[in-house]
Order: structure tokens, then C-alpha cells, then sequence
């Protein structure tokens, strides 16, 4: 399973890349706003600091504005692929943008039907917002199961990045649903690798090392 980071802050991307598992970067018009720079600035930067993927949604509440800002965005690097809105507006766009031979990434996905129109329109993420879900008393990990379910069903190529994590937990369930992808901020990325019994034997060990020698 692929591990993105969620963040438009370089110095979390940098660390992110330097602990060896990261995959890609995904942003959001939120994180983007808070980074301070312009995005044409920022974006080629942020793909510097990874190999993989990074996502950046395209600006426009019309189908023709999303497609422009689109072509325009996927022209700032090779990696970029473009989130687009799931919606009326989205949908449109994102099969023009496959037609152009950009890749898409379809965002604020609710639903499993939402998720199989994203497939039919050639995204190449879709992105379930399971933390959001959640909030509003829904089950995330159901509405996953769901969505891999129907891909599955039909083969379609579109790849499934679990979105708006909480939480470790998150990510583990994603693991075991079978999404291709997860993203998730800096506070949950590092903490994947860490827990308190790991922590008190490698100290331990240490000390152990540490009398021995
Ligand atoms: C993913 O691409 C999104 O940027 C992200 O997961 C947003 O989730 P949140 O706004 O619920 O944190």
C-alpha cells in the first residue's frame, strides 16, 4: 500500500521523504493556503522533495475552469496529478483531462456510487474522506469496503487513497480493506512507526548494550 503525506509544509515533505517509506504528497486548498506561497512556486518544490506523486487540486467551480487549471497545473511537473472536486462540475472534467493524458484525483468522495462514477470518468485516485465520514456518525472502514468492492466488481484501473486520516488505526484498516493508497498529515505519518513498548525495550537494550560493553 502506497503511503502519501498530506501537507503543502516542505520541511514535512522533506522529512517525510528522509524516513525512507514515503510515496507521495497530496495537498489541499486549505494546506496550500497555509504553506504562504504562490502554488506555481510552491508545487515544483514540493515535487523536488519526493519521487512519487503529488496531487494538487485544480482551482475553478466550472467543468472549463477546472480543465484549464488542470492543464496549467500538470504542466509545473511530470508527478503532479490533478485532484478535482467530485461533483457535477468534476465529473466532465476529469474525462477531459484523461483525454489530455492528465492523470486525475478525485477528491471529497462519500459515497461508493460517487466512487464508481470517478472510475467510469478514468480518475486515477479516488479518495474516500473517512475521517469526515466519521464524524457525521458514518462508518469509514464500511464505506472503504464498499468502494473496493465495486472496483473490484469491474475491474477498474482507478486506485483507492483512503483520505482524511485521524489516526493510525486508519491507515491499519485501509491496509486490510485492500486500498491501494493512503494519505495522511505529518502527526499520523511519523507516529506509524513508533509505539511505547517499541520505545522502552530499544531503550532497554541500549542500557543492556551499553553494561555489556
Ligand atoms: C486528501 O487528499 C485531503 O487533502 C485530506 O485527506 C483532507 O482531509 P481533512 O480535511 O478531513 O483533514
Amino acid at each position: 500500500m502506497k503511503l502519501f503525506l498530506d501537507s503543502a509544509d516542505i520541511e514535512e515533505v522533506r522529512l517525510a521523504a528522509s524516513m525512507g517509506f514515503l510515496d507521495g504528497v497530496t495537498t489541499n486548498p486549505k494546506l496550500l493556503a497555509a504553506a504562504g506561497l504562490p502554488v506555481d512556486d510552491l508545487v515544483p518544490v514540493l515535487c523536488s522533495a519526493t519521487r512519487g506523486s503529488v496531487c494538487v487540486p485544480a482551482r475553478g467551480d466550472t467543468s472549463e475552469a477546472l480543465v484549464a487549471d488542470g492543464l496549467s497545473l500538470a504542466r509545473l511537473h511530470p508527478n503532479i496529478v490533478v485532484k478535482v472536486p467530485l461533483g457535477p462540475e468534476g465529473l466532465p472534467a476529469m474525462l477531459r483531462l484523461r483525454a489530455a493524458g492528465v492523470r486525475t484525483h478525485a477528491t471529497l468522495c462519500s459515497t461508493p456510487n460517487q466512487a464508481l462514477l470517478a472510475a467510469k470518468c478514468g480518475a486515477f485516485y479516488v479518495s474516500p474522506f473517512i475521517g469526515r465520514v466519521e464524524e457525521l456518525g458514518g462508518s469509514g472502514e464500511e464505506l472503504v469496503a464498499r468502494i473496493v468492492e465495486i472496483l473490484d466488481n469491474y475491474e477498474f484501473e482507478t486506485q483507492i487513497m483512503v483520505a482524511s486520516i485521524r489516526h493510525a488505526l486508519h491507515v491499519e484498516q485501509a491496509a486490510l480493506l485492500g486500498a491501494d493508497a493512503c494519505t495522511m498529515p505529518w502527526s499520523v505519518f511519523r507516529a506509524l512507526a513508533q509505539h511505547p513498548l517499541t520505545e522502552a525495550l530499544a531503550s532497554e537494550y541500549r542500557a543492556a548494550g551499553r553494561q555489556h560493553s
